[in-house]
């Protein structure tokens, strides 16, 4: 029997609209309007369409956005400005910048400087301590949006054994530590292997929640996929021979291995952007 496919555009639409009737009602009790202001620079087409859904499902969700396109060539101290007059703005609840910025411009030097209370994308340093030290803060979205997947889904972290390819500062590191954090969509015995691990084959099998994060096409194949698994593919990679992007895993193979699997488009995306909404409305609410 092929696997119960994971649908996250349905869950992310699902999701999205009770964040709208929270935005709606917060409004309604004299609250603020939660804005979040998304910096692009330079002319990345994967980052365009990635900041143009993001926009338009803030809008959908009455929150106010706030849209930067800087040109390739903005220098690092140009980019700080913006960032600390983004700090300052009353009505910037939320920075998101997207990643991958210009060679010119050092990442970290720019995450560093977002002001830890707007950090809706959760990589601040700060952020990701709070979430190694089990103190609250802002998780990064798209492992928050696995997490959802999986608990909505009626999935079962509680001593399931997680295993995740990849071991990236976005999804595979503050994934990890979400799984493994008590509650639930947490409790579970979790593995990160990575591109340097030996037998990862052997790893991959051992897993109940197998988590590709790797960023290669269709990198997990079945013979990876313990029968019964709940797969979740992280990956949108761009391939010659598929217009649509594909995850890091080969789909139409592990659909007849897994129990559960995402698919790719319409499983991790919508739920990343999902996350970064819920994260800029609890922003909102702080500062109110
Ligand atoms: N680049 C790829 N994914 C992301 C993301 O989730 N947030 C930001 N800011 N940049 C990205």
């Amino acid at each position: 029997m092929p696997a119960r496919i994971l649908d996250g555009k349905a869950l992310a639409q699902t999701m999205q609209a009770e964040i709208a009737a929270a935005v709606a009602a917060q409004i309604q009790r004299g609250g603020p309007k939660p804005g979040l202001a998304a910096v692009r620079v330079g002319d990345n087409p994967a980052s365009e369409v990635y900041v143009r859904n993001k926009i338009a499902a803030c809008a959908k969700a009455g929150f106010a956005s706030f849209q930067h396109h800087l040109p390739a060539s903005t220098s690092q101290a140009e980019l700080l400005d913006l960032i600390a007059k983004l700090n300052d703005d009353q009505a910037v609840h939320g920075i998101l910048v997207q990643l991958p910025l210009p060679k010119q411009i050092n990442e970290s030097t720019i995450i560093n400087c977002v002001n830890f209370t707007k950090d809706v994308d959760g990589f601040h340093p700060l952020s990701l301590g709070r979430l190694a030290a089990g103190e609250p803060g802002f998780v990064p979205c798209t492992p928050l949006g696995v997490q959802q997947l999986l608990i909505r889904n009626g999935i079962e972290t509680t001593g399931a054994h997680a295993v995740i390819i990849g071991r990236s500062t976005i999804v595979g590191k503050p994934l990890a530590l979400l799984l493994m954090r008590k509650g639930p969509g947490g409790d579970a015995t979790v593995t990160v292997a990575h591109s340097r691990s030996h037998d990862l084959s052997a790893i991959a099998r051992s897993a109940d929640i197998l988590i590709a994060a790797i960023g290669q096409a269709r990198f997990v194949t079945a013979g990876m996929i313990k029968p019964g698994a709940t797969v979740i593919d992280v990956g949108i990679n761009r391939v010659p021979d598929s217009v649509p992007p594909v995850g890091d895993v080969d789909f139409a193979a592990a659909v007849n291995v897994a129990g559960a699997i995402t698919p790719v488009p319409g499983g991790v995306g919508p739920m990343t952007i999902t996350m970064l909404l819920h994260n800029t409305l609890i922003a909102s609410q702080m500062r109110a």
